[in-house]
């Protein structure tokens, strides 16, 4: 080859090799690169054989170019090793990276109380200011104190209005039962302490019921006021106060005519509608004609229905052995998760018990 030719296969060979370490992405790559064109058997072995077919001044010249080339190649090669140790580095530290800046999470997405756990602490806090007591009924009860001394006796129509889960027991005289309401508290506190009594009872209540609107296990407050001269007009007064007290001064309220055995009269409480622009009445604004038609909530009506009240029957008292000429007392039970529900706008009540609330009066969320 003329020297001319081998000159060219030089600044060939650098152009190559320039190329192939700008091409390679890691080290490895780069290693086979420098095989390729430094290895013993590589390209500029190649050129170096070649220097000695030239003579005098053109093999001179020629071994320079081949020096300078060896000299590039090192100084190319060191340098593109050194990007890419340092660029593997910096990629394995960002990989490996420990975030300690990550920022708190918000108050607002770290969960809370349950729903029901909550509305049952503010009721707790609305009675316990009107100076009631908080007492816990069991949850496994007797039939007697479930229903016959509620003035239910056995075959009676009401009974068929809660379908119980009876538990298997030996004893027919003392039948067990998961308690279909807290109103056995009434009897639980009527025969272990005289009147007057202010109580109220938040709990577990069970009936074999299950559909969008019911569940096994639901939650209840039930409560009771025992005294000398206890009226109706002091049953309103409670069940008004304490739902302004949750749902707004705003709130209408409305009693309605109804039947529990244990109660005489009887009557069924609605809440205007929390839903709908009914409430905007109560609040002494001008009322869309629309308000009147109430939404899907309330199913058009205006109202909810959220519990059961009445004077408590004579024969309840006769059953506890307290004087019914000498006391009167009111007693309401309402549904806890019902009131949760409207309270915090969950529509769908199976949900609630998708992971339920922790139920034990000795919470310490109360200490
Ligand atoms: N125990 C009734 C129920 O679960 C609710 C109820 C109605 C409780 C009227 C009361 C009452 O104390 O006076 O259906």
């Amino acid at each position: 080859m003329s020297l001319q030719e081998l000159l060219s296969a030089v600044a060939e060979c650098r152009a190559a090799f320039a190329r192939g370490c700008a091409e390679a992405s890691e080290v490895r790559a780069l290693e086979e690169v420098r095989v390729a064109f430094m290895g013993r058997k590589g390209q500029l072995a190649g050129l170096r054989a070649k220097i000695t077919t030239l003579e005098g001044e053109e093999r001179k010249h020629f071994g320079a170019a081949v020096n300078e080339l060896q000299k590039f190649s090192q100084q190319q090669l060191n340098s593109r090793r050194r990007d890419l140790q340092r660029a593997a580095i910096e990629a394995k530290l960002r990989e490996e990276r420990a975030d300690i800046d990550l920022p708190v999470i918000d108050r607002d997405e770290r969960g809370t109380l349950h729903p029901v756990s909550l509305m049952r602490q503010k009721l707790h806090d609305i009675f316990t200011k009107l100076s009631f007591s908080v007492l816990e009924g069991p949850d496994v009860d007797y039939e007697d104190f479930n229903f016959n001394k509620l003035n239910i006796p056995a075959h009676h129509p009401a009974r068929d209005m809660q379908d119980t889960f009876y538990l298997a027991s030996k004893d027919e005289e003392e039948r067990l039962l998961l308690r279909t309401h807290t109103s056995n508290v009434q009897v639980h506190a009527l025969s272990e302490h005289r009147p007057p009594l202010r109580v109220i009872s938040m709990g577990r209540c069970f009936r074999c019921d299950f559909d969008l609107t019911h569940t096994p296990m639901f939650h209840q407050i039930e409560g009771f006021v025992v005294d000398e001269a206890i009226s109706f007009a002091h049953l309103k007064g409670t069940i008004d106060t304490f739902l302004r007290a949750i749902y707004g001064d705003g709130l209408r309220t409305r009693f309605r005519p109804s039947y529990f055995p244990f109660v005489e009269p009887g009557a069924e409480v609605d809440i205007g509608c929390v839903a709908c622009d009914a409430q905007k009445l109560a609040a002494g604004k001008e009322p869309p004609p629309e308000a009147r038609v109430g939404c899907r909530v309330c199913k058009h009506s205006g109202w909810l229905e959220v519990g059961g009240c009445g004077m408590i029957h004579p024969n309840v008292f006769e059953a506890m052995d307290i004087d019914s000429e000498r006391y009167s007392g009111f007693a309401f039970g309402f549904g806890l998760d019902r009131m949760a529900m409207l309270y915090y706008g969950i529509n769908d009540l199976r949900t609630l018990f998708a992971a339920p609330p922790e139920f034990n009066a000795r919470l310490p969320i109360f200490a």
